[in-house]
């Protein structure tokens, strides 16, 4: 063991890439190239724009991840990609590298999931086994609770049915005129402000939306805390700065207590004796402590994935490994779905 070499890699949505793995688990590089600044100005990404940039990045990075790994090409022994859920100009990028480099070195295929790689994370960062547990993936792109069985057998309990909790944080950053990526600047104005200064709305409360979730209401509610039903958006918000602080705790602080809700009601609800947390959102330190507490109240083994396998990376893309174990691989006419099946 730990001889055989795995090179994944990811293009779900605005950053490129690759690393490689060993079949123990051992991550001997990493590389990702990010197009944070390429869409700042736009305050989100642009499909078109995240597309292209793969396409310049791709192979470099494909390359720097074998070479900082000190291996050739025909050194590998799988090639895995992400091709679910993500943005299809993204998807078909880093897809399409993975087949070409299957053919030419003759070596077996994996399709990820994006969303179970984000879980596995926590596993890449636990050491041992986190199987089985309830994952929770917060990012820009997704927020969604899966039963997870083993590490090949991902139930979908609940989603969001509109925006992602990150993409929340992006638009009401805009609106309150903050920077971009808006959960951090939110989470910094949030510290001055008062969570209590205003009620907003927390989507699908209680047990009539099950597990799923939606911040669009949200959003909404902030926008016309700010402007007023009706009004158009017109320049920088008329707001203080202390009222700048108090909406973005105040929105915080429903996010928070939305995802820390329906968390506690899948940990109730299935007995699983963990809880894995993955995606740029579970970097939110009110996040971490309020699920911290639900976990302690209900006795259960709490993981996040580190910074750097929060953000999207290839080295989540170990799971191609469990995958590789039980003879689950994808034939080359393997195709992108962008939108999420399971
Ligand atoms: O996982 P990720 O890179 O997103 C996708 O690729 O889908 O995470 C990025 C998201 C952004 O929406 C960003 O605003 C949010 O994670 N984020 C945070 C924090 N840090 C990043 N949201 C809340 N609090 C934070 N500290
Ligand atoms: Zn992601």
């Amino acid at each position: 063991r730990g001889r055989r070499f795995l090179l994944a890699i990811e293009s779900t949505c605005d950053e490129t890439a690759a690393a490689i793995i060993t079949d123990d688990l051992q991550v001997l590089s990493s590389v990702v190239a990010s197009q944070e600044e390429l869409h700042r100005r736009y305050a989100g990404v642009v499909p078109e724009l995240a597309a292209r940039a793969h396409v310049e990045r791709i192979v470099p990075v494909i390359d720097e991840a074998i070479r900082r790994a000190s291996l050739k090409p025909a050194d590998l022994d799988l090639i895995a990609v992400a091709h679910t859920p993500g943005l299809a100009g993204s998807l078909i990028v880093g897809v399409s590298a993975a087949k070409a480099l299957s053919v030419a070195l003759e070596k077996p295929l994996v399709a990820l999931n994006h969303l179970h790689a984000h879980i596995y994370a926590c596993r890449m960062a636990a050491a041992r086994d986190v199987f089985p547990c309830l994952g929770l993936i917060v990012s820009g792109g997704h927020t969604s609770l899966y039963h997870c069985r083993t590490s090949t057998e991902f139930e979908p309990l609940g989603g969001t049915i509109d925006d992602a909790a990150g993409e929340a944080f992006d638009k009401v950053a805009t609106l309150l005129g903050l920077s971009y990526p808006g959960g951090p600047a939110i989470a910094k104005a949030a510290e001055q402000g008062n969570p209590r200064a205003y009620q907003f709305p927390r989507g699908l409360r209680g047990k009539s939306g099950g597990f799923d979730f939606s911040f669009s209401g949200l959003k909404t509610a902030v926008r016309y805390e700010i402007w007023g039903p009706g009004q158009p958006i017109d320049g920088p918000p008329p707001l203080s700065e202390q009222q700048v602080a108090d909406i973005a705790a105040s929105f915080q602080f429903a996010v928070v207590e939305s995802l820390a809700e329906k968390t506690k009601a899948a940990l109730q609800h299935t007995l699983l004796p963990r809880l894995c947390v993955g995606g740029g959102v579970a970097a939110n330190r009110l996040l971490r402590t309020r699920l911290r507490e639900v976990c302690d109240q209900l006795r259960v083994e709490l993981h996040f994935a580190p910074p750097e396998l929060c953000t999207d990376n290839a080295v989540m893309g170990a799971i191609a490994w469990e995958m590789f174990a039980a003879g689950n691989f994808a034939d080359l006419d393997l195709d992108v779905l962008p939108g999420l099946v399971r």
